[in-house]
């Protein structure tokens, strides 16, 4: 069978799989290949039991693998037989030299730029898909386009904006495709051709262009802004705790005025997740670098009270605890950094689990999808901690419940028989609101939810 367009996606993590699946089914006309240079990753992408867990992703690879979706480890050969290669590489913190510790650590994203001229025969569109520092396409281009052989590259910034649990749905319907690029004649044909891909099922007016740079730079202010509104109302929990108001019914009050909106308005432990710290930490180095101190100490404190409230969550716990939390035996109900997801990445949960086991508690970790990054995450701590996946089972003889996730199972569980098992007083630390808290204080339980008041038995 021919294939109108012939796509390469380097890199198979959380975006490009997803993301390939989706356009293998949406395109039949188009060849997907997608690589990677791990690969026991590739031979779980090719299994059924798929590297990441995300809701739909199984059944939309069944319908397309082998068909027009493939994965391989050849990254050479997809380089040269593909005209259009999605680049979605990892592009973690940097944790040495210049920058360690905020800007974005290039090197995988340098390499697979050096591999791409190394290897191409043709003319190719290449497309930033990972997230980047801004001006990573000049520094592509500058790479790219060094030679004299009548290949040509162009060079296209299409951020990724969905998010992990929700994944298939957000890819199926996007707010909005964002494709940059530059204003020449061949950045434009480069840029139509990407959006004639994606006009196969998103409507046109949410296919959007822009500037190259402006492209890099929404996707880091996207995730700015959704994580700044997580800190405002976590900081204004921490008011709610003290003067008696509830977060809840502030957060809907507030929510409802349609400038606002009700979404990304609730309290928790803080957020987790690959991006959000990652690109407002390289937000704040971008700000730094061009002097813009103010701006940068702005953005960086969304980061301090994400810090601040995992913090605060374990002091209230302490607190609760008579003050000391040596030797008594703490469940933790979920480690993935959000429901619907095997993800532990900047999981709260990760540092709320050190500071409870250097207070010296007994750990137990639960989780329905997690637990495997959860051991991993946790390695160093061998011996010290427990991981039971049965949440019931988890909570036995422990004094206290702290539920990290929002997972749905969580809430229809029988509190009844789980407080009767756990060592007395009992207590649950909701860092969701999710519980029916009302419900679980008649059963006996001390409960403290995030930003309102706690229900206490004594
Ligand atoms: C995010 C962006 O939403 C997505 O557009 C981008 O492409 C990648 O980063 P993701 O990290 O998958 O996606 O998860 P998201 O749903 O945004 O949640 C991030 C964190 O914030 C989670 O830890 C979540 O539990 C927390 N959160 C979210 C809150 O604490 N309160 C809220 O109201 C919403």
């Amino acid at each position: 069978m021919t294939f109108e367009k012939k796509i390469l996606c380097i890199g198979a993590g959380y975006v490009g799989g997803p993301t390939m699946a989706m356009i293998a089914a949406k395109c039949p006309h188009c060849r997907v290949t997608v690589v990677d240079i791990n690969p026991e990753r590739i031979a779980a992408w090719n299994s059924d039991d798929l590297p990441i867990y995300e809701p739909g992703l199984d059944e939309l690879v069944r319908a397309t693998r082998n068909r027009n979706l493939f994965f391989s480890t050849e990254i050479e050969r997809g380089i040269r037989e593909n005209d259009i290669i999605f680049v979605s590489v990892n592009t973690p913190t940097k944790s040495f030299g210049l920058g360690a510790g905020m800007a974005a650590d290039l090197q995988h994203w340098e390499k697979t730029a050096r591999q791409i001229l190394e290897f191409s025969e043709t003319s190719k569109i290449v497309i930033e898909k990972s997230t980047l520092p801004v001006k990573t396409a000049l520094a592509m281009e500058r790479i790219l386009n060094c030679r004299q052989n009548g290949v040509c590259f162009d060079v296209l910034s299409n951020p990724e904006f969905l998010a992990e649990g929700t994944a298939i749905r957000d890819l199926e319907r996007p707010d909005r495709i964002l494709i940059g690029s530059r204003n020449t004649e061949r950045g434009l044909k480069a840029r139509q051709t990407l959006a004639d891909i994606y006009a196969s099922w998103v409507p046109p007016e949410r296919i959007i262009t822009s500037g190259i740079w402006s492209s890099e730079l929404s996707k880091l202010v996207s995730n700015a802004f959704l994580a700044q509104r997580i800190s405002s109302i976590n900081a204004i929990s921490a008011l709610c705790e003290k003067a008696e108001a509830d977060v809840v019914e502030v957060s809907r009050a507030v929510g409802m005025d349609s400038r606002i909106g009700p979404k990304f308005l609730n309290a928790s432990i803080g957020f987790g997740g690959s991006c959000f710290k990652k690109d407002i930490l390289n937000l704040v180095y971008l700000c730094r670098y061009y002097g813009l101190e103010e701006v940068a100490h702005y953005w960086e404190n969304v980061v301090k009270i994400n810090d601040y409230q995992q913090e605060r969550f374990v002091r209230n716990m302490m607190g609760a605890m008579f003050n000391t939390l040596a030797g008594k035996g703490i469940c933790l109900w979920g480690f993935a950094f959000k429901a619907n997801t095997g993800d532990t990445r900047e999981s709260p949960a990760i540092f709320i689990a050190r500071r409870l086991l250097e207070e010296q508690a007994e750990v137990v970790v639960s989780d329905p999808k997690a637990l495997q990054n959860a051991r991993s995450d946790l390695a160093d701590m061998e011996g010290r901690v427990r991981f039971v996946e049965d949440p019931v089972s988890a909570a036995e003889g422990c004094h206290a419940i702290a539920l990290l996730t929002e997972w749905d199972l969580y809430r229809g569980l029988d509190f009844q028989k789980i407080f009767q098992s756990m060592g007395q007083p009992a207590f649950i630390f909701d860092g969701r609101n999710i519980l029916d808290h009302q419900r679980c204080f008649d059963i006996g339980f001390n409960v403290y939810p995030v930003g309102k008041p706690p229900l206490r038995h004594f």
